[in-house]
């Protein structure tokens, strides 16, 4: 039997007065996963979420919800026979009922049966205490948990989150993350998490579909989206990225760095060759000459440094190649902070560069 994911979405697509934001996206999730659509602001994040829980209409594609089509431009299901959970970032519990009356409020059924689920998810979001209090008698994190239990308490087979910490302050967010984490693991429940933090994406997602104006660029497991960019963009969402450029002869691109092969690209196109700061190496002077070239680290290119920063927990130091004046960053953990005008020599683990033709 073929298999059948939690949620499907096929070429899902919106247009706003003429302007497609939405763009044949198409994704699965499957149980017990957290998926990740990941973007910059504006690219159309929110909207796919919108459509998928039922509160915007798509003009064209299909959803599906375990092999059962829950949404096309024939059918459509409304939105509360969807089997789907919803937390966005103003997660708005309401202020007039108690913590539980906030948690029951999307359960059906007997008093007691509605009770014993109550008690069991404020247990395990570890508010069971604060059963009988108000909304506005609890802290941020604590909300967003009551916020959590309440959509859970349905049993949803899906989560949709749309940017749900980002209201909450820098030191509280991890240690949220990492608990809503764990119980929507605990619960079973495919999830479909959007935000425009990286590193959000990185910490929460079992795989990340990278979004950019409406369409989806990249998927796959965090590792290899952070490793292995389709294109500079994509790696330069992750991070601060250098770029040294070379033009193709011969299927080989000469650089600072000594040769770079470019496979299948043809003379004279002008290629970009993308590493990350935390991937660049230093290394003495030596007098002028610097390291010996090594398989790995590929030749070495004398620069000189222009400036350096302490940025916490590590030193960020910009140079300029000596080669053509190309302006590369290294970041080096803990304290280095050489003078501007300090010779020092860089090196570009080969297996961390990415070649990607230029973009014109
Ligand atoms: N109801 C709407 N009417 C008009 N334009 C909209 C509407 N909803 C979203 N948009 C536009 O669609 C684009 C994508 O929005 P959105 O899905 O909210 O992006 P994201 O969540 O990735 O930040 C934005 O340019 C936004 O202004
Ligand atoms: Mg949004």
């Amino acid at each position: 039997m073929a298999h059948i994911p939690r949620l499907e979405i096929k070429d899902l697509t919106r247009s706003f007065g003429g302007r497609v934001v939405v763009d044949h996206v198409s994704l699965s999730v499957e149980v017990g996963q957290v998926t990740c659509l990941l973007g910059p602001s504006g690219c159309g994040k929110s909207t796919t979420l919108r459509m998928i829980a039922g509160v915007e209409m798509q003009d064209s594609g299909e959803i599906w919800v375990d092999g059962r089509l829950v949404c096309d431009t024939v059918t459509r299901v409304p939105p509360e026979g969807r089997s789907i959970g919803l937390m966005f970032q103003d997660f708005a519990l309401f202020p007039h009922l108690s913590v539980a009356d906030n948690v029951a409020f999307g359960l059906k059924g007997p008093k007691a049966r509605k009770r014993a689920r109550v008690c069991e998810l404020l247990e395990r979001v570890d508010l069971l205490r604060f059963i009988d209090s108000f909304p506005h008698e609890l802290s941020g994190g604590e909300q967003q948990r009551v916020a959590l239990a309440r959509a859970l308490a349905p049993r949803p087979k899906i989560m949709l989150m749309d940017e749900p910490f980002s209201g909450l302050d820098n030191r509280l967010r991890d240690g949220i993350r990492d608990e809503t984490l764990s119980i929507l693991k605990e619960e079973g429940t495919a999830v479909l998490l959007v935000t425009h933090e990286p590193e959000e994406a990185m910490r929460m997602a079992d795989e990340i579909a990278l979004m950019r104006a409406g369409h989806i660029v990249q998927q796959g497991a965090p590792y290899n989206v952070f490793n292995a960019p389709v294109d500079k963009e994509a790696a330069a969402f992750f991070s601060d990225i250098n770029v040294i450029r070379g033009t193709v002869r011969g299927a080989l691109t000469e650089t600072a760095f000594g040769q770079f092969l470019a496979p299948g690209v043809p003379d004279g196109t002008e290629v970009e060759i993308v590493i990350r700061p935390q991937h660049v190496r230093i290394d003495f002077d030596r007098n002028g000459r610097g390291p010996n070239p090594t398989s790995v680290d590929g030749t070495p290119a004398r620069a000189v440094v222009e400036r350096s920063r302490f940025i916490g927990k590590e030193s960020l130091v910009e140079f300029r190649l000596d080669y053509d004046g190309t302006a590369m960053s290294a970041t080096v953990p803990s304290v280095f902070l050489p003078k501007p005008g300090t010779p020092l020599w860089l090196m570009i683990r080969r297996d961390r560069c990415f070649v990607f033709p230029a973009k014109r």
